[in-house]
């Protein structure tokens, strides 16, 4: 299937490594331009776009930012109207910031940090996104990458993320519901355990947990590149505030 995505531009945040990666490689295989935000690690990121370039044929510009600083996120989308002649999609993927405490051990800080880190960038992001598109008077697609500890809390210690994750939750779908007049329309993405570098710093407890899941793997970057690319597609106009599951069967 055709997914119409051809000469389209996406914008992923934290896009040069993990899911950000497999998000681009998706959508560069799909024939789109891709802006890809990085933070660190510059000699990566280059690399990566340039292997892009190269497979797919695509225009792939690496732009150096960290989103959590608002004059950074502007200066982001200065360069993307100056270098592209639309902006058709943004995924937010980008989480930083997570801290493994007890609850009662978090300090005032912690929290503030968790939630520039993982919430406000969206907020940002989205607000600047939607201008865009206001302005050009073109539809858009945003896609938020969310977790299903904020569904299911499968993890202790951890709940800056987790309460992160569920306001990014529902906001996903108050965003989707305030958009459809202006012809941007929002989805959330769910994924289960993803193969990035989260998990496989852990190499014993990445096979115990392995052991655990419904599908006994972990999900690969570019299968939830492909729910993505679903959710950007103007053939799927209907998926409107969809939280979709991406679990592999965790959640059932
Ligand atoms: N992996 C999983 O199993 C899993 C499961 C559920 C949800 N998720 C969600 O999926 C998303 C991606 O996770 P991942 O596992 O792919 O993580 P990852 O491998 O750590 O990649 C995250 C990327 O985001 C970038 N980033 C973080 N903060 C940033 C900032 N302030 N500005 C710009 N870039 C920033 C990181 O850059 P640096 O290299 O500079 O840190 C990194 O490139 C996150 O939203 C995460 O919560 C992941």
């Amino acid at each position: 299937m055709d997914l119409d995505l051809f000469g389209k531009t996406v914008l992923v945040t934290g896009g040069a490594s993990g899911i950000g990666a497999g998000i681009c490689t998706v959508f560069a295989r799909e024939g789109a331009n891709i802006l890809m935000n990085y933070r660190s690690r510059q000699a990566e990121a280059e690399a990566f776009a340039q292997e892009l370039r190269q497979r797919y044929g695509v225009r792939v510009l690496p732009v150096q930012a960290d989103i959590t600083e608002p004059e950074a996120v502007e200066d982001l989308f200065v360069q993307a109207r100056a270098q592209f002649e639309t902006l058709d999609v943004l995924v937010n993927n980008a989480a930083g910031n997570v801290i493994f405490k007890p609850f009662q051990d978090y300090t005032e800080e912690d929290w503030h940090a968790a939630q520039a880190g993982i919430c406000d960038h969206v907020f940002r992001m989205s607000q600047h996104f939607l201008r865009t598109c206001l302005a050009t008077g073109r539809e858009g697609r945003i896609i938020n990458i969310l977790s299903k500890s904020a569904i299911l809390s499968s993890s202790i210690h951890n709940l800056t993320y987790v309460a992160n994750k569920g306001a990014l939750t529902a906001l996903t779908r108050g965003m989707a519901k305030e958009f459809i007049p202006y012809g941007v329309y929002v989805n959330g993405i769910v994924p289960g355990y993803v193969r990035t570098r989260v998990h496989m710093d852990n190499t014993e407890r990445t096979e115990r947990v392995k052991k655990l899941l419904p599908l006994h793997s972990f999900a690969e970057p570019e299968e939830i590149g492909n729910v993505a690319a679903i959710l950007a597609s103007p053939l799927f106009r209907q998926m409107i505030g969809s939280i979709v599951d991406c679990t592999g069967g965790t959640l059932i």
